[in-house]
């Protein structure tokens, strides 16, 4: 018997997709993925099947940027093994060393720019035609990248972020960021909600908006609506179980901003506010625009306006110039403001950054030895502050199995406390209400009831 004739099947050709740095780089690694998943590719996780490799860099310390370079230096020999393969690198480093990166990594096909993301898919076009190497970087700042903002590439996962502005104007002295992302610039409000609207419409549960400093939204732009005007917006025109938002900058913290909290029934009661120190003198030369009472009395005002609203912040050691006591100093307001969580950091040079040029740097093993010191109190104040959860009754929005893989699920409380139980049916994406029954380091263990919170 013959044998029917098999049709000729095309092989999709297979992206493999890393992200470094901040949740706005995964924001836009999303989108890449979207672009490329439009085109007929598909998404691989294993490295030495991809035909594209994607990397989205960040330069933002000196630690992010020795990840990225230590991982491209193993990409010489997945290229070696496939000579077909494009490597393209975007983000932040990409915006800073440019043809740099070409010159040191002999096997990168494609340096992108943080602005340039728009031009992916015509520049892979022409390098899969003819071999050449390209560095794409568009100089001129405050301008869109000119990427679809979104796509049907939805992610898995209940949760999304959506991007807001792009860019920023503080100029902290230590920063690199306004060098390689611009100046601030915010996307219109309409564009924002049509994506929160088609995030929703997908089965997405929570929005996380995003920028570098989302409190000064619709400031430098066109944009009519202020942030607080955008929140109220997201609130009454779109059906979210719950909405949050990163970074706020302690300056432009308003009294309105603050109320939101309170008003806004989807809007988690949660805020990341970084801090950096807790000395005046530092935080002058951080130029940072506020002193220390300065963030306190906004901490204490927050606090009356919203008491179980859950803190979290950034702190950093080893600023130029940091003296044991200013380093003291940032220790006191640490058990001053008592936060839930810090993400702490050694101070590093950056380049472009005004701080790189100033005196007195600390040396490397004083900023560790002050890091181990800090991190020790504030895991002292986090474990305390977990322990005071037990007991309490608190609404878990469901994201899925918790990482332990023993069946249980997990989910965060309007807090951002991570808190696993076990829960019979399939309840993800759902709130539900939970008892505290157990408090660890970095979660907390619950039990469902059957009450509303
Ligand atoms: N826009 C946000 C966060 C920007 S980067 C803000 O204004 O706070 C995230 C964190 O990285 C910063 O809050 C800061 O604590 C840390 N950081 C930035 N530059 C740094 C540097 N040169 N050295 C060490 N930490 C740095
Ligand atoms: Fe960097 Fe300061 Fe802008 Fe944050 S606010 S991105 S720390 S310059
Ligand atoms: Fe890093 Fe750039 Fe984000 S430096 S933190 S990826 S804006």
């Amino acid at each position: 018997m013959m044998q029917p004739l098999s049709e000729p099947t095309i092989q999709p050709r297979l992206l493999y997709v890393q992200t470094f740095g901040c949740q706005m780089n995964e924001y836009d690694s999303t989108r890449v993925r979207g672009m490329f998943l439009n085109r007929g590719y598909e998404l691989t996780s294993d490295i030495d099947l991809a035909d594209v490799i994607f990397l989205n860099t960040c330069s933002v310390r000196e630690k992010a940027e020795q990840k990225v370079h230590s991982f491209l230096g193993r990409l010489r020999r997945t290229k070696a093994r496939n000579p077909e393969l494009k490597i393209l690198v975007a983000g932040c480093m990409a915006q800073h060393f440019g043809e740099r990166l070409l010159e040191r990594f002999e096997h990168l096909d494609l340096v992108l720019g943080t602005r340039s993301l728009g031009a992916l898919p015509g520049l892979l076009e022409n390098l899969q035609k003819s071999p050449t190497r390209l560095v794409y970087l568009v100089e001129d700042e405050g301008i869109s990248d000119g990427a679809p903002q979104f796509s049907s590439a939805v992610s898995p996962g209940i949760s999304a972020p959506v991007t807001i502005m792009q860019g920023c104007n503080n100029f902290c002295s230590y920063c690199i960021v306004p060098y390689v992302r611009g100046r601030e610039c915010s996307r219109p409000s309409e564009e924002i909600l049509k994506e929160i609207r088609f995030l929703a419409a997908n089965g997405k549960r929570e929005i996380l908006l995003l920028g570098q400093n989302v409190n000064s939204y619709g400031t430098h732009s066109g944009e009519s609506l202020t942030f607080v005007d955008l929140l109220r917006a997201i609130q009454e025109q779109i059906p979210l179980a719950r909405l949050r938002f990163i970074t706020s900058h302690p300056k432009d913290l308003t009294d309105d901003l603050m109320e939101c909290f309170t008003q806004l029934d989807c809007l988690c009661q949660h805020l990341h506010l970084p801090v950096q120190a807790g000395s005046d003198r530092i935080l002058k030369l951080m130029n940072r625009g506020y002193a220390a009472l300065d963030y306190l009395k906004k901490i204490e005002r927050l606090r009356h306006i919203c008491p179980d609203i859950g803190l979290s912040s950034d702190v950093m050691v080893g600023f130029p110039g940091e003296s044991e006591r200013d380093f003291q100093d940032t220790l006191d307001l640490l058990e001053r403001v008592r936060f839930d969580t810090v993400f702490s950091f050694r101070y590093s040079d950056r380049p472009h950054a005004k701080a790189t040029q100033f005196p007195n740097k600390v040396a490397e093993a004083l900023k560790a030895r002050r890091l181990v010191e800090l991190q020790a109190l504030q895991a002292k104040i986090t474990l305390q502050k977990n322990q005071a959860e037990v007991g309490r009754f608190r609404e878990i929005l469901v994201e899925g199995p918790s990482k332990s893989g023993n069946g249980q699920l997990t989910g965060r409380t309007q807090q951002n406390r991570v808190t696993n139980f076990e829960c019979p049916g399939g309840c993800i994406g759902q709130l539900v209400p939970v008892k505290i029954i157990g408090a660890f380091s970095h979660s907390l263990k619950g039990q469902l009831i059957n009450e509303p919170v």
